[in-house]
């Protein structure tokens, strides 16, 4: 049994697996008798829009069918369950569980005890790895490679979780990285040791090949605020791409969504195909 928990998991060749496997999905090349399983839960301690209904998506255009269980207010966990009963018990009904939740750490607590395979879909400020593969597989599609980029984080890279998988996943190339964010909310020490890697703490410009923008937690305590302005984006470099995860909250205005730079619609797109391609993955 698979679980994906973290983004350590994949590393080169893993990753570019799943970039072919995520092509066959476009395109439509999998093999017929490629095995079917019956159900997957969606459990979401936390709200989602995008990460919930792409996996959902997903599944149902996989004719596998869904249990959602987003309102876990109504549920069990109101009475005080643990989330270790939670996930049995849901284990015992499904194939798969893709988890959120609000705790760092959960989903590997809940892979401890599960007899499915579970998908972490965010654990509190920690990770984030199916967006991460989305991001990854939007980077490398759009460039037809990753090594040489200069990717830029901008934003709560405190308690992002979206960054924290996504700086993971970029030890495994040759890039440079760029880390601008409001004092208080500073990328933590653990996630950007990497000798290889040429890290560089607000420059001066955005000469950068991907901006790649996130949300202020504020339900993780963060308070700072910030936006980027419309002449700050179109002075971007020509061929840069700006991303992010979404939900925004002003840190993008509008306007610039119709600049043929801005991809995080496009993120959204890729994020079906490589979860349809990562649920086949997990449930042969
Ligand atoms: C992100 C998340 O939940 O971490 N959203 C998402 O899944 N696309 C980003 C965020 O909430 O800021």
């Amino acid at each position: 049994m698979k679980h994906l928990i973290s983004i350590d998991q994949y590393d080169y060749q893993a990753l570019h697996t799943l970039f072919e496997n995520v092509s066959k999905e476009k395109y439509g090349f999998i093999e017929s008798n490629y095995p079917k399983k019956s159900q997957i839960a969606t459990l979401f301690y936390e709200p989602s829009t995008r990460t919930s209904a792409s996996f959902h998506s997903a599944a149902i255009q996989l004719g596998y069918s869904v249990l959602p269980i987003n309102e876990v207010t109504y549920s069990s966990v109101t009475k005080g369950e643990t989330l270790e009963d939670t996930i049995r018990t849901i284990g015992s009904y499904v194939d798969l569980i893709v988890l959120r939740h609000s705790e760092k750490g959960a989903a590997k607590r809940a892979a401890e005890v599960s007899t499915v395979p579970i998908i972490n879909a965010g654990d509190g400020n920690g990770e984030h790895p199916t967006q991460t593969l989305l991001d990854i597989y939007t980077i490398w599609k759009t460039f037809k490679k990753i090594n040489g980029l200069t990717v830029t984080l901008m934003g709560d890279l405190k308690n992002g979780r979206t960054v924290h998988s996504l700086i993971k996943i970029l030890r495994h190339y040759k890039v440079k990285i760029n880390l601008i964010s409001p004092d208080s909310l500073k990328l933590p020490k653990e996630y950007y040791k990497n000798s290889d890697i040429e890290y560089s703490i607000f420059p001066k410009d955005l000469q950068t090949d991907i901006l790649y923008v996130t949300r202020i937690q504020k339900e993780r305590g963060s308070k700072e605020d910030y936006k980027l302005s419309y002449d700050e984006l179109i002075s971007l470099p020509s061929n840069a791409i700006v991303m992010h995860p979404l939900p925004r909250a002003g840190e993008i205005p509008v306007l610039f969504d119709n600049d043929p730079r801005a991809k995080y619609f496009e993120q959204i797109k890729n994020g079906l195909l490589v979860r349809k391609a990562l649920l086949r993955e997990l449930l042969i």
